[in-house]
């Protein structure tokens, strides 16, 4: 097997069996190997991080593969607000929500959220992955079935795993074969439509509006993780939900800390008496220590920045925008994208990691993405965009992708 087939098979390594369980990590050579070809793109560590640019090997090189969509993780409000909260309540919380986890500041977090969105109530989480993790252990009993998107997140699929009722999934943004599987469905059961709002490496928006006409067409119900469009996308950047304008018709709005809110965490946020309950039946939440009072802060500063400059949203998006706009008249393929991501599809596994490299070493930090986690044939080079990228960020990229896309025929 040449080193290609492995990268391509990474995932079936686990495959491996005997008596030793431990056989197939001392014998999985393909990150060794992968690394001594200088092509292995994950786990670099980046000396320091300001948001548009970063420190990589000492170089600067412009940040196109972050999720600090808003740029605050470096705002000074939002930096004291979380040494603040350090100094006064301590480092950690040494406990779940559910007996001695949960401080006010989580509740005034959580009203905020709340608020913002347009719900009842919300409940934070420790991350964004619990907080799916954490709906669907509670709601999807074995009375129910969770409908879920086949690119949703893995914290969706990953909740299917650990829920105790069936899952079926539909084929990605297909309105049609999402009603194909819910007629599947037996009517003793209660399903639960899961989909992302802005999917994670392409970038494409969920059509919201159509999913909620089915929806009330099959009196179902409906989540939506956010992750991507919270802070970006709608009005005020209230995310993919409000930017539809379906926000009354969607029962339940998951969101993450770890993009726009320039902290880590999640939540989930319905009606009060919904969020009451899967606050007593989620297990990620019941079983794992809550949000550090650091994090609480941050992401609560970092919201109240977005209520003030809402324009932050915008920000965002017209980066994005010019850059597709760039990438596109350069050669590249940029798929369906909205919001602040830009996939820029290679279409092959090597050619994608030599562009990567060729790119870091032109000072532009992107994210490779292979399958499974996008089709065969779609691998990329997943780029986004920060409110704080100026003309000078972007025009630095283009370049590096005109001169690296010339390399390879993309570019004339
Ligand atoms: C769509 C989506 N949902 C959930 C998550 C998990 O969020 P967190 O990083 O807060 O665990 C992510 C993070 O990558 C995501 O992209």
């Amino acid at each position: 097997m040449d080193l290609l087939d492995k990268v391509e098979s990474w995932t079936s390594q686990f495959e491996e069996g005997g008596r030793d369980v431990l056989a197939k990590a001392l014998n999985w050579e393909t990150y060794d190997q992968f690394s001594q070809t200088g092509l292995y793109p994950y786990f670099q560590a980046l000396d320091e991080n300001q948001g548009p640019v970063a420190i990589y090997e000492g170089k600067e090189v412009v940040m196109l593969g972050s999720n600090n969509y808003l740029g605050l993780t470096t705002h000074p409000k939002v930096r004291e607000a979380s040494q603040d909260a350090i100094k006064k309540y301590g480092t950690g919380m040494t406990g779940s929500r559910f007996l001695n986890g949960t401080m006010k500041i989580h509740e005034e977090l959580e009203a905020k959220l709340a608020d913002f969105l347009d719900k009842d109530a919300a409940l934070v989480f420790t991350t964004g992955y619990q907080a799916n993790l954490g709906m669907l252990t509670a709601l999807i009993n074995s009375h129910a079935v969770a409908v879920v998107d086949r690119f949703a997140h893995a914290s969706i699929h990953d909740g299917c795993r650990l829920m105790e009722g069936e899952n079926v999934k539909f084929n990605h943004n297909d309105p049609t074969d999402l009603e194909r599987a819910l007629s599947e469905i037996s009517v003793d059961k209660g399903p639960l439509i899961c989909v992302d709002g802005v999917y994670s490496m392409e970038g494409d928006v969920a059509p919201l509006p159509d999913y909620v006409k089915i929806a009330k067409k099959h009196g179902v119900r409906i989540a939506v993780d956010d992750a991507h469009g919270l802070g970006v996308l709608g009005p005020g950047g209230k995310g993919t939900c409000h930017h539809f304008g379906v926000q009354d018709d969607i029962d339940l709005i998951v969101g993450t800390f770890s993009k726009s809110l320039a902290s880590t965490g999640g939540f989930v946020a319905g009606e009060q008496r919904v969020i009451d309950y899967i606050k007593h039946f989620g297990r990620p939440m019941i079983f794992s220590a809550s949000l550090t009072p650091g994090c609480t802060a941050a992401a609560s500063a970092a919201l109240d920045i977005l209520i003030a400059e809402p324009e932050r949203a915008e920000q965002s998006r017209s980066c994005a925008a010019k850059m597709k706009k760039g990438l596109t008249e350069l050669g590249y393929q940029t798929g369906d994208a909205e919001g602040a991501i830009v996939p820029v599809i290679i279409g092959d596994t090597m050619m994608t990691f030599m562009i990567w490299k060729e790119l870091l070493d032109a000072g532009v930090y992107t994210n490779p993405v292979l399958f499974p986690a996008v089709k065969k044939g779609q691998e990329m080079l997943r780029t986004s965009y920060l409110a704080t990228h100026n003309d000078d960020h972007l025009s630095r990229a283009l370049e590096a992708f005109h001169q690296v896309g010339k390399n390879y025929d993309i570019c004339k």
